[in-house]
């Protein structure tokens, strides 16, 4: 199939329902973010283990804030584009049943989308890493320690050495296990266990699209894969549901 053929055969798809959207940076990309393993990525200049794990956070507090300040924090001024809009839309008219994130940027939640499971946590609430206890944005970026404890703030972000959340497991299993359509928009699908659920979708039987603007190490077992931008392609496949 040709770009068109998938544009209108994904449009074909999401219009017949049961379709669950399971993204990754790549999505936010368009919103000015970064993503992580492109050339120019996040883990390109800096060492996961050593700036985003619970290890750093524990033994090395001020180069962890420094590193999530300048590059994982999102401001409020960066907002959804329109992959993230187009997604909303699709869950709002009933085709699109739930979204899987590796995202911790709530874009999705912002842009309107409502299931919405976070694999890997996100940006707040920020809470104490000793109590447990709730901090405000303001003073974990500002370095001041607990007002309950002194212990460390830190996001509810999935640090590297720590366990997913288990209903956001529970969740997107139970979505892979039972859709039609899985698109997976803008993950390089090689951090588990988050990349088992396009397989888990796959071996239920559903179709499986992966755009992605490199090729996956899913691109095998997929349906239909689009190696262009996310906003582009969903911006057509949204004029072809129009037309359809
Ligand atoms: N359109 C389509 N694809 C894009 C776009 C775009 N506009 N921008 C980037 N991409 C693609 C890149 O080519 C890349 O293959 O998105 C993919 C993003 O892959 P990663 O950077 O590896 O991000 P992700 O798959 O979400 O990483 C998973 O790794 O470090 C952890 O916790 C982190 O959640 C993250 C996880």
């Amino acid at each position: 199939m040709n770009y068109e053929e998938k544009a209108k055969e994904l449009a074909r798809l999401v219009r017949a329902g049961d379709v669950v959207i399971f993204s990754g940076a790549g999505l936010s990309t368009e919103s000015g973010l970064q993503d992580f393993r492109s050339k120019n990525g996040i883990w390109a200049h800096a060492d996961p283990a050593r700036l985003a794990s619970v290890g750093a956070l524990e033994c090395n507090y001020d180069e962890f804030l420094e590193f999530y300040k300048a590059r994982l924090y999102v401001p409020d001024e960066v907002k959804p584009n329109i992959g993230h809009k187009i997604v909303a839309k699709w869950e709002k008219e009933g085709c699109v049943k739930g979204v899987i994130t590796q995202n911790i940027d709530r874009l999705h939640q912002r842009a309107g989308s409502v299931n919405v499971w976070e694999l890997h946590g996100s940006l707040e609430p920020i809470k104490c890493h000793s109590c447990g206890k709730p901090g405000s944005n303001e003073d974990f970026l500002a370095g001041t320690p607990c007002k309950y404890c002194g212990g460390h703030l830190r996001p509810s972000v999935v640090l590297f050495g720590e366990m997913l959340p288990q209903r956001a497991l529970e969740a997107a299993d139970e979505l892979s296990g039972s859709c039609k359509t899985f698109i997976v928009l803008g993950s390089s699908l090689v951090v588990s266990p988050a990349n088992y659920f396009p397989r888990q979708a796959k071996m239920h039987g559903a179709k499986l699209a992966i755009v992605n603007l490199e090729e996956t190490p899913l691109d095998g077992i997929a349906d239909i894969t689009v190696h262009e931008g996310i906003g582009a392609f969903l911006s057509d496949t949204e004029k072809y549901m129009r037309q359809q």
